[in-house]
């Protein structure tokens, strides 16, 4: 499914003295398959956005046969400016992994949890076997020992592993298009390359499209197809990083960070060695390490 908003605009508490703008005349497009990310300021909107599309956040809808206004959001063929679209079928193929999932846990088990993720979506009422076999498989490819942790307590896991236990109550439907919300937020670095290599490896077997609302740069970098950079409610760049950190000043300029690659690149080139590379760290190194020119 591909993903196309135009003109979008959102205002909380509008019409009241406290109106926030958080997007303004936002359009962009993701194509099936990529791997997307969003970055940007605290508050520039990125929460916003993504909570649009699965319809957690509505642009204006329209009365069929009305003219439609200027904002437009399709999801795959969900038109979500159609007030008739059926949310419970696009929340089935457009899993969201909102910030803090683990504070969303609920139930005795870890079981439980992840088969309320299931049951909540079906389409039909499961057969016999379905939703163990579904849950089974969704807590193995988190990375979590099925057997061990079926029966505990979601609230006895470590940190990282109940962040992973919820991940595996939305990705238990094999959404199309997975979005997450700062995933790897608040988590030690073990966590957080658990968290990213799970989203790897859920990119190559498990969800066509996958996109991350990340700080991490570094992680941006190495795994992202493309890049929206939002500021202030607004898309800045769309993308792909190679083209992106070669705009170093402008972010750091935004108050965002870049990857360790680019900053090894300005740093050389101060020093007039020019690297052309593109920002993952295993190409970086290749083109340092066959540099002729320039002062060393
Ligand atoms: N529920 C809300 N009520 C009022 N204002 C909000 C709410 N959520 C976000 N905002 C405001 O909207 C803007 C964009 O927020 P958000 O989308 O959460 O940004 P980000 O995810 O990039 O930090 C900010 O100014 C924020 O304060
Ligand atoms: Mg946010």
């Amino acid at each position: 499914m591909r993903i196309v908003a135009e003109h979008l605009s959102y205002i909380y508490n509008a019409k009241t003295p406290f109106a926030t703008t958080a997007l303004d005349d936002v359009t962009l497009t993701v194509e099936e398959g990529e791997f997307f990310g969003v970055i940007g300021h605290t508050g520039s909107g990125k929460s916003t956005f993504v909570q649009h599309l699965n319809g957690l956040l509505r642009p204006p809808v329209r009365k069929r046969g009305k003219k439609r206004g200027p904002a437009k959001l399709m999801v795959g063929e969900f038109d979500l400016t159609d007030k008739k679209t059926d949310l419970r079928a696009l929340r089935r193929r457009v899993g969201m992994v909102f910030q803090y999932p683990e504070s969303q846990l609920f139930a005795e088990t870890v079981f439980d949890d992840v088969a309320f993720g299931y049951k909540n979506f079906a389409e039909k009422k499961p057969e016999a076997g379905e939703v163990e076999r579904a849950v089974k498989e969704a807590i193995e490819i988190v990375g979590l020992d099925y057997e061990r942790v079926k029966g505990m307590s979601p609230f006895d896991l470590s940190g990282g592993q109940k962040r992973r236990a919820a991940i595996a109550g939305v990705i238990v439907t094999k959404p199309e298009i997975l979005i997450l919300d700062e995933p790897a937020a608040g988590l030690d670095p073990l966590g957080k390359r658990e968290v990213m290599a799970l989203l790897n490896k859920l990119k190559q077997s498990w969800c066509k499209t996958v996109i991350v609302v990340s700080h991490d740069m570094d992680e941006i970098a190495e795994n992202c197809t493309r890049v929206a950079v939002f500021s202030e409610g607004k898309v800045k760049y769309v993308l792909p990083p190679a083209e992106l950190f070669q705009h170093t000043e402008e972010l750091l300029a935004l108050g965002l960070d870049v990857p360790l690659t680019a900053k090894l690149v300005r740093a050389l080139k101060e020093r007039g060695v020019a690297i052309d590379c593109n920002y993952t760290m295993e190409d970086f190194i290749a083109k340092v390490l066959a540099y002729k020119g320039g002062v060393c």
